[in-house]
């Protein structure tokens, strides 16, 4: 091997101790690029190991709130000592925001560093002022893009940590260019590295590629406790937070926050709904992403389609899965989709993964197709191919929550929980037409 390096693919990450033109695991051309590898001096101790039971478990109570109570809840309680949080999302989606407002709560007790590599400190002094806490001694603001000088100021007096943004750290010494897959990688470990020895939680806001993914290699969100994903529409100011990985909880978890003027707010879900009186082509469900169940509004639009073959969009829901349910209708059903466009969207620009929203949105479109206002309605249950609308899991959970809500009727899979007031148990498919009082279609 190469004294002290080795090659590292930049566009996927692979790694070689030789040089090579062509990356044999991506195929793509000069890409290689040399990491260089501090020398240091080889550990002459023994390393120590312990006996399990003799090692003190982290507490519960350890844990440091983020003053988004929403947030907290889905961590499993707030942040850990040493825990570093990787942050990611589209540009102006309001990371620096959600970074920058953590501090600001947790400055009324500790001394925190909020290292800017992307904006200037004014304009971080400016966003503070607007969501009022400019006047707080404890929060220090580092303009720094080097990550070996953000450890040299990195201290224990230090209860925090913010850099923002990890794409944007560069050191010279490893001679690729910011952003690139070395660059991000060493960073991202000297920092983790250093907030693990000395217990302070972080919060490493992370650029994402088109896909969506968080840009920069895999091996970044093996390196952190807790992977963060920031959505949100551009249109909307409503924006979601799902925490795809946790070691110190559950993940899955998610909370939705509004963007205003004095900064993210958490938000009460009844403002994603709009139970007044809801037009033909509007259904309610109650969704669980992560551990909570989320009431949610699907909206459908079936219209005559104008092109040879019929449009079919979808906003918040799986496409493919709008596909199987069209097919669906139109075969066990009878329902003349074949001839009409399709719309479907969940209402607050929110994405729904949960299979129990399919109820919802057959709903929505028969509804639609009919021109029957479903009244003050809810559905959940998953439809399957042959037709038949089958049990989800949590049904007495889905059911407190839409409780919460003043419903005419809650459509839901049959089963013991369905024989309430309100409940109207549907077996299949076919029985939606009943359900809205409607004989049959014209297929004009
Ligand atoms: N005065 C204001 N009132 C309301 N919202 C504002 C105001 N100023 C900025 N915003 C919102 O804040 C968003 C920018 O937030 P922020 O800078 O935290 O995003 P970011 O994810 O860090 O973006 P980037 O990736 O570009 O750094 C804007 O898109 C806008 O929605
Ligand atoms: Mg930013």
């Amino acid at each position: 091997m190469k004294k002290g390096g080795y090659f590292v693919c930049e566009s996927c990450g692979y790694e070689s101790v030789k040089w090579f033109g062509r990356c044999p695991s991506c195929g793509a051309w000069n890409t290689a690029r040399e990491v260089v590898i501090p020398q240091n001096e080889r550990r002459k101790d023994v390393p120590q190991p312990a006996v399990l039971k003799s090692l003190k478990a982290e507490q519960k109570h350890e844990r440091i709130q983020t003053g988004f109570s929403e947030l907290d809840e889905a961590l499993n309680g707030g942040l850990m000592a040493g825990q570093v949080v990787l942050l990611g999302g589209e540009p102006g989606v309001g990371k620096s925001s959600l970074a920058l407002q953590i501090c600001g709560h947790l400055a009324k007790r500790f001394k925190v560093l909020y290292v800017t590599a992307e904006e200037s400190p004014e304009q971080v002094a400016y966003r503070s002022e607007r969501f009022g806490f400019r006047s707080e001694d404890n929060i220090v603001v580092l303009s720094e893009n080097d990550p070996e000088q953000v450890l040299n100021v990195l201290d224990s007096s230090y209860k925090f940590l913010v850099v923002d943004s990890l794409q944007a750290m560069y050191s010279e010494r490893l001679g690729s260019y910011p952003g690139s897959v070395a660059q991000v990688r060493t960073a991202a470990s000297l920092i983790t590295e250093r907030c693990k020895a000395l217990s302070i939680p972080a919060l490493l806001i992370a650029h994402i590629t088109k896909s969506g993914e968080i840009a920069g290699p895999k091996m970044v969100e093996h390196l952190v406790d807790t992977v963060i994903y920031f959505e949100g529409e551009t249109n909307t100011d409503f924006r979601i937070l799902r925490i795809v990985k946790n070691r110190f909880g559950p993940s899955g978890e998610m909370c939705i926050f509004e963007m205003t003027e004095s900064g993210l707010k958490q938000i009460d879900e009844s403002l994603l709904i709009d139970v007044e009186e809801p037009p033909a082509g509007n259904c309610l469900s109650c969704v669980i992403e992560g551990s909570k169940p989320l009431v949610v509004q699907l909206q459908a639009l079936v219209s005559k389609t104008r092109s040879v073959s019929p449009r079919r969009v979808s906003n918040g829901y799986d496409l493919t899965r709008l596909l199987m349910l069209i097919a669906i209708l139109e075969r066990q059903a009878h329902l003349p989709l074949e001839s009409r466009d399709v719309y479907v969207n969940v209402m607050g620009g929110l994405k729904v993964t949960d299979t129990a929203a399919d109820l919802a949105v057959a709903c929505a479109i028969v509804s639609s197709l009919t021109e029957v206002s479903l009244g003050r309605a809810a559905a959940f249950g998953e439809i399957s191919l042959d037709g038949r609308i089958r049990p989800v899991h949590r049904i007495r959970n889905r059911l407190d929550a839409l409780n919460r809500v003043e419903l005419d009727r809650i459509l839901l899979p049959t089963g013991p929980d369905a024989n309430e007031e309100g409940c109207v148990p549907l077996r299949d498919v076919r029985s939606l037409m009943n359900v809205l009082g409607v004989r049959r279609v014209d297929s004009n």
